[in-house]
């Protein structure tokens, strides 16, 4: 396993306090065998609890979004990078296809969302990824080039040294239908080459982890590839079981 080796949940708005503390307890007592750097993003409101529960392991707690402000002042519902650190936060979300098509994150904001994350210490989980009429377009490239240049031109080197990049097919995502291991790895080594472009050192150190229907059933077969360093896991991250058990794939 590199050190590369990362497996993320994201509890999307999914979740409960009751449910916060029977996962923790499950995941912790699972967690003794696996070797990858985990991660649990659950709704803001959860974070402190999670935190709170998973202290003392080497499980991570995480949100799934961040202001692009980092002083206090007058914005309503936005949750700073500051406040996600001081509820125990390490990392968070950023630019997931969801707020990119929901709430209108556009490639700049992404890249504020970014470096406003890294300058209050949480690493970001920066997500890219192509819809379905762009793959069949055969624009996959274009849109990933566009996407991962906007971070790659507005963050520092040592900006890009902390972040994870989740390359998320938006055609994968919660349909049950994930990208073949093939797809995944030609998409990472991608991902990777333009990254070299900036710094091959930065190319070999970034985790770049696939999310898209990543069940305990699929999980290995997609890990083999070798640019594969993890997964960004949904619906299968909200039982401790499965999350384990994608984990626990890992190679
Ligand atoms: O952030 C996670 C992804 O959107 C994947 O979700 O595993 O439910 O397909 P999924």
């Amino acid at each position: 396993m590199t050190d590369r080796a990362f497996v993320a949940g994201n509890w999307k708005m999914n979740g409960s306090l009751s449910d916060i503390d029977t996962f923790s307890n499950a995941l912790t007592a699972r967690a003794a065998d696996i070797s990858c750097g985990l991660a649990v993003c659950v709704p803001f409101v959860y974070v402190a609890r999670l935190a709170e529960r998973l202290k003392g392991s080497d499980i991570a707690t995480g949100g799934q979004d961040v202001a692009t402000e980092i002083e206090p002042g007058a914005f309503t519902g936005e949750v700073s990078g500051t406040m996600l650190a001081d509820c125990g936060a390490t990392f968070t979300v950023v630019g997931h296809s969801e707020r990119r098509a929901m709430y209108g994150e556009t490639d700049d904001i992404v890249v504020a969302k970014t470096r406003a994350a890294i300058a209050c210490g949480i690493q970001p989980i920066v997500c890219v990824g192509e819809t379905l009429e762009e793959r069949e377009a055969d624009t996959v490239e274009t849109v990933l080039k566009r996407q991962l240049g906007a971070v790659l031109d507005g963050c520092s080197d040592e900006e890009l040294g902390r972040i994870v990049l989740a390359y998320e097919p938006v055609w994968a995502i919660g349909t049950g239908r994930s990208a073949t291991p093939e797809q995944a790895q030609e998409i990472h080594a991608f991902l990777r080459s333009q990254i070299a472009e900036r710094s091959d050192t930065l190319s070999r150190s970034l985790s770049i982890v696939y999310g898209g229907s990543v069940k305990p059933d699929n999980a290995e077969a997609i890990f083999a590839g070798d640019d594969v360093d993890g997964a960004l896991v949904g619906g299968a991250s909200l039982k401790a079981d499965s999350f384990a058990d994608i984990a626990r794939a890992m190679p």
